[in-house]
């Protein structure tokens, strides 16, 4: 099925040289968001568990500092280090932690208490399933001027894949920390935008589940929150908007809640995702056969929610020990030759494309466009982190040539996304 606003936000190699992105700095938008000093503010103590697997959500893990400016890097990839997506969190029964609903506030490496729930009340009211949730309820969402101030109309596909890529990381963390957790797309994202103050200006695109149900259901919850800046330069995207209107209603979604069998040990994990970054360059050097088939069996993995959509992982190999170059899809060899140049040409002529040992391209041809873009993010997580455990590097590439590369492919799919990896 294709889909009006993919198809209208497709790259070409006419299109990205008849529209050169010029960027207005005057414009360039935050990416904090911080809610006044009122809201009571817990610092995280990262010597505690609980507070670490908050920080692994999302939050800060270097810094970069340039004449006159300082900027800082997250745990979670983000296309053109823009940030779109910030992170709420419900926590009900959790020891050490008032039952309420939160904001992660990353420029601050803390949570900030927006509400405290009364018995019963809770966001699972506005969930398909009402069922009160003790554990944590992460709630994501985009603030979709951090990224359309650079990347314009395409902005809502890097919203969707940066939104992923924190479902990831919540993989991740949940792992380390030693809890199942789950995804839900299904909920009903107009009122809670409504009901976070969102102002049309951020939105709600999915949620993870850290916690176990009770038998009681859910009663609303009586937060009034003001609208809180997140970028003080917003100006709105008309295309954006109607998009995300148009892919909020979920159709025929299959649950599928098989849980990952992720072979990581929980140290080299831990280590992995606070080192992990993205590559600038690679040496062009061959990695070996059994390194991709970790990264591979790693994407492949079940991902639990209640929206699956199938998304193919197809993989072109450039250098890899012992593995004929071509490009393949679920193991097999479907075409057979060195396309690296080809590659590179496909990724809008970067590097990265062609002096990777492989190069991924994620595509689908599901109907439920937010959770299978959603999906695309987190299976580009998985190869981040699996590459980094493994001391490869790894880059996600959201700019391609969209036609050229489903010719090169010979599919009819989407193209979702596009990740590089070698040493
Ligand atoms: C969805 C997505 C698309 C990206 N696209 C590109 C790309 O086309 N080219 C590139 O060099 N880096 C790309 N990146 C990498 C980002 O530039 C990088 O994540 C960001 O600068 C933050 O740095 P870090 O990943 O090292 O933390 C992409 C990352 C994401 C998550």
């Amino acid at each position: 099925m294709t889909n009006t606003y993919h198809e209208a936000t497709k790259h070409s190699y006419w299109s990205v040289r008849r529209n050169p992105n010029y960027l207005d700095w005057s414009k360039q938008p935050s990416p904090f968001k911080v809610y006044p000093e009122d809201y009571p503010f817990i610092p995280f103590d990262l010597s505690n568990s609980l507070h670490r697997f908050f920080y692994l959500l999302g939050g800060v893990n270097a810094k970069k500092v340039y004449p006159g400016v300082e900027y800082y890097l997250r745990i979670i990839p983000s296309a053109g280090a823009l940030y779109p997506t910030e992170i709420y969190l419900q926590i009900r029964n959790v020891e050490g932690m008032k039952d309420g609903i939160y904001h992660l506030s990353i420029a601050e490496n803390g949570l900030r208490l927006l509400y405290e729930l009364d018995s019963n009340e809770g966001v699972e009211y506005y969930f398909e399933d009402k069922r009160l949730v003790d554990g944590i309820i992460v709630l994501y969402s985009a603030i979709y001027y951090r990224s359309s101030w650079k990347y314009k109309n395409r902005a809502f596909r890097y919203c969707l894949l940066d939104a992923g890529h924190a479902l990831g990381a919540l993989e991740m963390a949940s792992l380390w920390y030693e809890h199942a957790y789950y995804i839900l797309y299904n909920f009903d994202k107009l009122a809670l935008n409504e009901k976070f103050g969102f102002a049309n200006r951020e939105f709600f695109l999915s949620s993870g589940v850290v916690g176990v149900r009770t038998k009681e259901v859910a009663k609303n919850f009586a937060m009034e929150l003001p609208y809180v800046e997140g970028t003080y330069t917003f100006e709105e995207n008309a295309l954006i908007w109607q998009a995300y209107l148009d892919t909020l209603q979920l159709h025929g979604c299959k649950k599928d809640f098989r849980f990952p069998h992720l072979m990581f040990e929980k140290n080299r994990l831990h280590e992995a995702v606070m080192q992990r970054r993205s590559i600038r360059e690679f040496a062009s050097e061959a990695i070996k056969s059994e390194q991709l088939e970790f990264v591979l069996k790693t994407m492949q993995d079940a991902i639990p929610s209640d929206c699956d959509e199938e998304v193919k992982i197809w993989y072109v190999v450039n250098r890899v020990e012992n593995i004929t170059p071509g490009i393949y899809l679920d193991g097999k060899l479907i075409k057979e030759g060195d396309f690296s140049q080809k590659v590179g040409y496909l990724c809008l002529e970067q590097a990265l494309g062609s002096q990777s040992a492989v190069t991924f391209f994620l595509t689908s041809s599901g109907k439920n466009y937010q959770p299978l873009y959603q999906k695309a993010g987190h299976i580009g997580h998985r190869c981040y982190i699996a590459s980094e455990y493994l001391g490869l590097g790894c880059s996600g590439i959201g700019a391609y040539y969209d036609d050229e590369v489903r010719e090169f492919l010979d599919t009819e799919d989407m193209v979702l996304y596009a990740l590089a990896i070698g040493s």
